[in-house]
């Protein structure tokens, strides 16, 4: 059976070429670039070049502005937890949305446990936030706003270049989690109005367990992980010139490359969306209708579980996600879906379908011969169906 990836929002596999730019820093390049010995200070300055070339693809204005992580949810944390420690005498009010990821939301709430305030702006039908409502919720005593770039469940886009614009005016500081949208849509820090931008590789082509956190000069973080001085003192740990590597690799090839991939990740959805519209009259694809993410479609299907559907497109050798976080067996509907309204019932029968580079449209044809005859059987034989 030909296995069909179609799970890329929860992570890509690494790109040929990133590993083979890699493989040399875990052997004859596997030195600590911290070192003072020359075989170190090599490794050192392939490291820094690599940081000024993140830089230059993020639109940063400085190499410095680059902080290397272990992936997307320390980035985040570093960001939300970082910032607001830091200016915790300015103020102890922070602001984010419910559709956030958790690597964002969980901080929220140990900063509230800590004694902050967290507002979490509403999100529309289509999870989309209203600048107005970020307008209203700034207080005198905000610190910090955090908004995703785009949402990695349902795929809307926030109208970040606005909501970073209003923070400006308002001297917040302004963090978006870009962790989905890079490669997929133009991301400039510039252009976003970001003070803080998350990434982390594995969700382009690059290493798992390796990211990046831009920090606008002159924004101070307190560190969140406590030793070594590496990263400008914000982050210590020996560093991972490997997955630095990697890292840089795998965004200069999605940056490059992100017109090409959004046209084809686009054509595949289109397909997809077609089909659903026209042969599964059931389904209810969620999300904004335009600003979405190439590629990603989230469907539900009342009546039915997503998980069942999920096993069947696994027989079938389709590899898709559920809607929802599975906690302790019990598939519960998705934080993002409730709070764009949707009823827990129909969120129950969510399936999450996330295209990537190596997808074609052989496959999504071969998807949509199959899919309408595995949900037609599934409310046959669901007991939810029609209730
Ligand atoms: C939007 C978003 N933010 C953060 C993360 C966390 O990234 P990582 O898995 O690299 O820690 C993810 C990964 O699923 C994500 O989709």
């Amino acid at each position: 059976m030909n296995e069909v990836y179609l799970d890329n929002n929860a992570t890509t596999v690494c790109d040929p070429a990133v590993v083979e730019e890699m493989s040399p820093f875990f052997t004859e390049k596997g030195y600590n670039p911290s070192s003072i010995h020359r075989l170190g200070q090599a490794v050192g300055r392939e490291v820094a070049k690599r940081r000024e070339q993140v830089a230059g693809l993020l639109g940063a204005s400085s190499p410095d502005e680059i902080v290397f992580t272990a992936g997307g949810s320390e980035a985040d944390n570093l960001a939300v937890i970082g910032a607001a420690y830091n200016y915790r005498d300015r103020g102890r009010h922070v602001i984010t949305t419910p559709v956030e990821h958790p690597a964002v939301l969980e901080p929220c709430d140990w900063l509230a446990e800590e004694g902050w305030d967290v507002t979490y702006l509403p999100v529309d039908e289509t999870a989309t936030v209203n600048a107005g409502d970020l307008e209203a919720a700034i207080r005198d005593d905000t610190v910090l706003v955090s908004v995703m770039h785009a949402n990695n469940e349902v795929g809307t886009v926030e109208p970040i270049t606005e909501l970073g614009r209003i923070c400006r005016e308002r001297g917040v500081l302004f963090h978006t989690d870009a962790v989905q949208s890079i490669g997929k849509l133009p991301v400039n820090v510039g252009q976003l109005n970001a003070d803080m931008l998350a990434i982390a590789a594995h969700k382009f082509y690059g290493p798992k367990g390796v990211g990046a956190l831009y920090v606008r000069s002159g924004v101070e973080l307190e560190p969140i992980i406590h030793g070594g001085h590496q990263e400008g003192g914000r982050r210590a740990g020996t560093t991972d010139a490997a997955g630095i590597v990697g890292l840089a690799k795998a965004l200069e090839m999605a940056v490059n490359g992100q017109e090409r991939e959004a046209d084809h990740l686009g054509k595949l959805r289109k397909r997809l969306v077609k089909a659903v519209n026209e042969d599964m009259p059931e389904a209810i694809i969620v999300g904004h209708p335009e600003n979405v993410l190439p590629g990603t479609v989230n469907v539900c299907f009342p009546g039915l579980d997503g998980e069942a559907i999920l096993l069947a497109l696994d027989a079938e050798g389709f590899a898709v996600s559920t809607g929802s976080a599975c906690s302790s067996g019990s598939p519960e509907p998705s934080h993002v879906h409730l709070a764009m309204g949707i009823k827990p019932e129909v969120a129950r029968g969510s399936i999450r379908i996330s295209m990537g580079r190596y997808n074609t449209e052989e496959e999504i044809e071969r998807l949509v011969r199959i899919l309408p005859a595995i949900v037609r059987r599934l409310l046959e034989v669901s007991p939810l169906a029609g209730k």
